[in-house]
């Protein structure tokens, strides 16, 4: 059975015109369509990245599957249950199974708390240790990432550096033991320099903690260095899904393809084409019918611009892509 199991997801956020808006006329409630129809599984112990441009809806995705928000339609089944259902004791053990890792780890570690504290308030606010117990994988927690207990455990958040306190972050995730880990571009904030540490630890405890994750960055070679699977969004809707092999090296969907033509080749003699997007990004509020990418896509014909959105079709393997043209693409 699928860790997480997600089918027709879909966010829109209702929002209200700005007072100068209002005042010339354009009055109306606008709806943003962050995330439209979306679905996806993720195996146990496996990887799944998540890729696409700014706005696409990842963090929107990521917030919706840990229930940090309600969805407007779509079914989120943990482990086979649907997490909307979820109340008390079941709530509590779905909070501590399925962790979140976000992007800024200075937002959000409280400032107040000593590192030891910012790693035992999980487990002490679910009750799950006795005290002892609680010391003892806090300091187990806090030697897995890198971090000797005995320099740490006592400096507050704004005694550390952004990596160590990303690895923190880290640490207050997975004390818990979580089941699926939701990390949404843990990388970001941090020096390239201190990157491949931090992603090194995370592949090697998932290994170890048998974790499954949706993994989300801008980053197609961190994703490839990481991931099982990738999927790609744009604007809100799945564009490609497929194991990271047949993704980077075929990808199906012309927004794929153009994310993975971007990405910097191995060998600087070899010069990529450059990725062929032009045309407006179109934005997700009141978006066109048909395929959020018609605009900018160098193969768009009409039928494109008409709805729906294109479904996710076969090209392989579990390989899914959704554009109206995959016969004549291929
Ligand atoms: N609470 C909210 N209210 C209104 N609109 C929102 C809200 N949260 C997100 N959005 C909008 O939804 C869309 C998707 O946002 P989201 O944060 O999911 O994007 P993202 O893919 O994580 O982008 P980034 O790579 O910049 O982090 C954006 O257009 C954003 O402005
Ligand atoms: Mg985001």
């Amino acid at each position: 059975m699928a860790v997480l199991e997600v089918r027709g997801l879909t966010k829109h956020f209702e929002v209200r015109p700005s007072l100068l808006s209002r005042m010339l006329g354009d009055g109306g409630v606008r709806v943003i369509k962050a995330v439209e129809d979306v679905s996806f599984s993720i195996g146990e112990g496996e990887i799944l990245g998540l890729a696409g441009e700014s706005g696409c809806g990842k963090s929107t995705t990521c917030l919706l599957i840990t229930r940090l928000l309600e969805p407007s339609a779509g079914e989120i089944l943990f482990k086979g249950t649907p997490i909307h259902t979820l109340e008390g004791g079941d709530l509590a053990r779905f909070r501590s199974k399925v962790q979140i890792i976000f992007q800024d780890p200075y937002e959000s570690l409280n400032p107040r708390f000593t590192v030891f504290d910012l790693i035992a308030e999980g487990p002490r606010a679910l009750g799950l240790w006795d005290a002892h117990e609680t010391e003892e994988r806090v300091l187990a927690m806090l030697a897995s990432v890198g971090l000797p207990p005995q320099d740490y455990r006592a400096r507050y958040p704004h005694e550390m550096s952004g990596g160590e306190r990303q690895r923190v972050g880290i640490a207050a995730a997975l004390v818990l033991e979580p089941e699926l880990v939701v990390a949404d571009e843990p990388l970001s904030m941090l020096d390239v320099s201190i990157r491949a540490g931090i992603l090194d630890l995370l592949r090697g405890l998932s290994e170890r903690l048998g974790f499954s994750c949706l993994y989300v960055s801008h980053d197609l070679s961190i994703l490839s260095n990481i991931a099982d699977r990738l999927m790609i969004m744009y604007l809100g809707m799945v564009a490609e899904i497929g194991s990271i092999e047949d993704v980077i090296s075929a990808p199906r969907h012309p927004y794929a393809n153009a994310l993975v033509e971007a990405v910097p080749a191995p060998d600087p003699r070899y010069k990529r084409p450059i990725p062929k997007i032009h045309g407006d990004i179109a934005r997700p509020v009141d978006p066109p019918p048909g395929c959020r990418f018609a605009s900018r896509c160098p193969h768009a014909i009409d039928v494109c611009r008409v709805d729906p959105l294109p479904a996710l079709v076969g090209v392989g393997d579990g390989h899914l892509a959704a554009c109206h043209r995959l016969g004549e693409l291929a």
